[in-house]
């Protein structure tokens, strides 16, 4: 059995005492010890705006991110390494992902949450995650591949289920055991990429007109510049549509289970959501900046519940943190969920308050904010999964009052992302 130091105490403790409350641990170590310290031997944690920014801001530098449960083939891993990216390829895409980038595609986002509210089950307990899962990966499909979308679903769904289903136990074996779960995934990985590939043959042999989606901007970039797209351009596109769902499947849960717990917010966010045009392909960009609300209770959420709530690094060259020598193979934890819940930091940092987002000095000016990530791993979908997590609130709310079947509806899931696994609502619509 695993074994692992509860911090501070030099106690120790079973795998599964300490899956049980990893966060009290962190939380618990770092108001004893201060902003940085030892959390296990050659584990360290940092927090606090300035350790938390400077691991993120070196990156790529002394330290590399630890490897998650996406076993690319080595040779792509190669090619994905940077600088043999084809560089306007790479420019076009972080065009595509920009804030100008992003609004071109809100007409499609706001369709696709407002069908969502239409659907939501009336009057029955519903589990959110699966169907907020299917409208952000329909959203993450639509901007990455425009009107072919609907040929990746299928293999994208497969990766899903998988991802879905690994065992903790595989996360923490080391990276070259071939478990059957890496096998299956590495398939899966092969079969969406492959399919990716398709795709984009069929639009270089079409010479089909070019839309707006991140697949279309890479293509032009590297054809313009002479190069066929090759299989990294498939590896990346695949890794993005992953990425596009998963975090704000759980964003978007912790966004409706507060919705249920706060009505008066939920009141306020439908209100100013009536002004929203009734079909969601007329919704245009000036709809959206007026949905201050829902953007404050959108900000608030990702403060209390960051989805990324911890994220490590590898040390790969001696190097100091906060006057501590570290050396490699150390690891560094990062938490914004820490950073987000500090007191020095947030006023009432426990408290569910989207009015902090609304005033002149919000949060997000001080560096304690990180839901997002920073430096050269910032998350590229922050713009996106702003707006698809703001429509997907101010049309659900518009359309349905939630309420919780029960005081706890779910299962506080720390392993890997933050989560609230089997989360249940119940839909009351509006009449
Ligand atoms: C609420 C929603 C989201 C949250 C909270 C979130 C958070 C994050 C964070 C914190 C990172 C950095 C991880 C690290 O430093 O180790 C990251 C990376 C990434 N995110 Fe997001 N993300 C969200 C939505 C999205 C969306 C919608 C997309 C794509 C359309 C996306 C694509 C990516 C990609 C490709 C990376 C890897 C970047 C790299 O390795 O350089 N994310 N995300």
């Amino acid at each position: 059995m695993n074994r692992h130091l509860a911090p501070g105490s030099g106690e120790i403790l079973s795998a599964s005492e300490y899956e049980a409350d990893r966060i009290g641990f962190l939380t618990q170590g770092t108001t004893r010890h201060g902003d940085f310290w030892e959390f296990a031997p050659h584990i360290y944690v940092a927090a606090g705006p300035e350790l938390t920014r400077e691991v993120f801001r070196r990156t790529g530098a002394q330290f590399s991110p630890s490897r998650g449960a996406f076993p690319l083939p080595r040779g792509v891993r190669r090619a994905l390494t940077p600088g043999t990216l084809l560089p306007e390829s790479l420019n076009a895409a972080r065009r595509c992902f920009r804030h100008s980038g992003t609004t071109e595609h809100t007409a499609m986002v706001a369709a696709e949450s407002a069908a969502l509210a239409r659907d939501w089950p009336c009057g029955e307990t519903e589990e959110v995650m699966p169907r907020l899962k299917r409208t952000f990966s329909r959203i993450g499909a639509g901007f990455c591949f425009g009107a072919d979308a609907g040929a990746l679903t299928h293999a994208e769904a497969a990766l899903a289920r998988t991802r879905d289903n690994i065992p903790a136990s595989t996360l923490y074996l080391p990276r070259w055991v071939p478990t059957v779960t890496r096998l299956r995934m590495r398939r899966r990985i092969n079969a969406l990429a492959g399919r990716i590939g398709a795709v984009m043959e069929r639009r270089l042999a079409q010479g089909r007109a070019m839309g707006p989606d991140l697949l279309s901007a890479m293509v032009q970039a590297s054809s313009d510049h002479g190069t066929p797209p090759g299989a990294p351009i498939a590896y990346l596109l695949s890794t993005i549509l992953v990425a596009s769902q998963e975090m704000p499947t759980r964003a978007g849960a912790w966004l409706l289970l507060n919705l249920a717990r706060h009505p008066q917010w939920a009141e306020h966010i439908a209100a100013e959501a009536d002004a929203l045009p009734l079909d969601g392909y007329r919704v245009d960009a000036g709809h959206v900046a007026r949905l201050r609300t829902a953007d404050a209770f959108v900000r608030e959420t990702l403060r209390l519940y960051p989805p990324n709530w911890l994220t490590s690094r590898i040390v790969v060259q001696p190097t100091d943190l906060g006057g501590h020598r570290l050396v490699p193979g150390d690891r560094i934890l990062v938490s914004p969920y820490l950073l987000h819940r500090d007191e020095r930091h947030h006023d009432r940092a426990d408290t569910f308050a989207p009015e902090r987002w609304l005033e002149v000095s919000s949060p997000g000016t001080t560096g304690a904010y990180l839901p997002f990530g920073a430096g050269p791993r910032l998350c590229p979908g922050a713009s996106l999964a702003s707006l698809e997590l703001v429509l997907v609130l101010a049309m659900t709310a518009r359309a349905h009052r939630l309420s919780c079947p029960e005081p706890r509806p779910y299962r506080l899931d720390t392993n890997g992302a933050l989560t609230p696994a089997g989360l249940r609502l119940v839909f009351h619509p509006r009449g």
